[in-house]
């Protein structure tokens, strides 16, 4: 059986994949700038450094590592060396719209295109929030339990990284995924006020949320994130706060069996909050 290659293979979805895979036989070829374990080292922004890691490859996970115009370049020489790509987008994506309305979109929007301008077999993941992007409150949950941010009634169905690898790995090695555009969530949505005290009894530890005012809470966000990614955020946040997040049944349709809820997301994590 060929290698999968898996990029990213250090990250949040693709150290999941990885494993996967390997709990399935495949064999797997692990790539990231920084040689993950058992893997390979390369620079998707550096066409130089995939094109050996491809030798005998005819599948790839593909993600998006730093700009969308940096990734266009891998994303030819995938086209020339590769039959199928299964490539994490994001649920920004909106196919109704010509033009993308928000940064995330456009960004992701843009390598769809490049890899649908190539003759691989494509499959783009468009998840929504990843739950995982709550561990950015560990450290206030570890100090004092305190989440302090805005827009605590947005709602969302966030999901966890177990499932979005596991769609990923039945994409990488199934047939009949090709062309499909999976918009995945979790199971039901959640307020971010909801969220922290889920995750402040999986920890052991009461957590609660505290509104502040929104310049605040956008200022903090920019210590992590660039202005455009932050604003696209907070855009989103104050949507969901009226219209709470659609649950799909990607999943479900997929695997077979229902997504892991969020209270099966924060046991896992756990340890990262106490
Ligand atoms: N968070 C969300 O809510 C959300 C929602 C929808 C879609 N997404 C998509 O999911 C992505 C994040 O996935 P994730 O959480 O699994 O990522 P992650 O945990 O940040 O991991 C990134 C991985 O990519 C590798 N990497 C970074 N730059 C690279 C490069 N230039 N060449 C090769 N490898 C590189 C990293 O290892 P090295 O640093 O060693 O290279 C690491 O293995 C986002 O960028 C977005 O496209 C996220």
């Amino acid at each position: 059986m060929k290698p999968v290659l898996v990029a990213g293979a250090t990250g949040n979805v693709g150290a999941r994949i990885v494993t996967q895979l390997r709990a399935r036989d495949v064999p797997v070829r692990a790539l990231s700038r920084n040689s993950p374990p058992d893997g390979v080292r390369g620079d998707l922004a550096k066409p130089e450094t995939i094109a050996p890691a491809l030798d005998g490859v005819d599948t790839v996970f593909l993600m998006l590592a730093g700009s969308a115009e940096a990734l266009l370049p891998t994303v030819s020489l995938l086209g020339e060396r590769v039959k199928r790509v299964v490539f994490l987008s994001s649920g920004s994506v909106d196919d109704s719209l010509a033009e993308q309305d928000n940064a995330i979109g456009t960004w992701h929007r843009s390598v769809e295109e490049a890899i649908e301008a190539t003759s691989v077999d494509w499959t783009f993941l468009r998840p929504h929030g990843f739950a995982v992007n709550t561990l950015g409150w560990a450290p206030a949950i570890r100090a004092d339990g305190v989440v302090r941010g805005a827009y605590g009634e947005a709602s969302m169905p966030l999901i966890h990284e177990k499932d979005l690898a596991a769609v990923a790995v039945e994409a990488l090695t199934a047939d009949g995924h090709a062309g499909a555009k999976y918009v995945i969530t979790g199971t039901r949505p959640l307020t971010q006020i909801e969220q922290v005290r889920i995750i402040g009894e999986a920890a052991g530890r009461p957590a609660r949320w505290e509104e502040i005012p929104l310049p605040e809470a956008r200022a903090a966000m920019l210590t992590r994130m660039p202005d455009f990614v932050v604003d696209t955020i907070l855009t989103g946040f104050r949507e969901l706060v009226t219209k709470p997040g659609e649950v799909t049944s990607t999943v479900q349709d997929v695997l077979g069996r229902p997504g892991l809820d969020f209270e099966v997301w924060a046991a896992d994590h756990a340890a990262d909050f106490q």
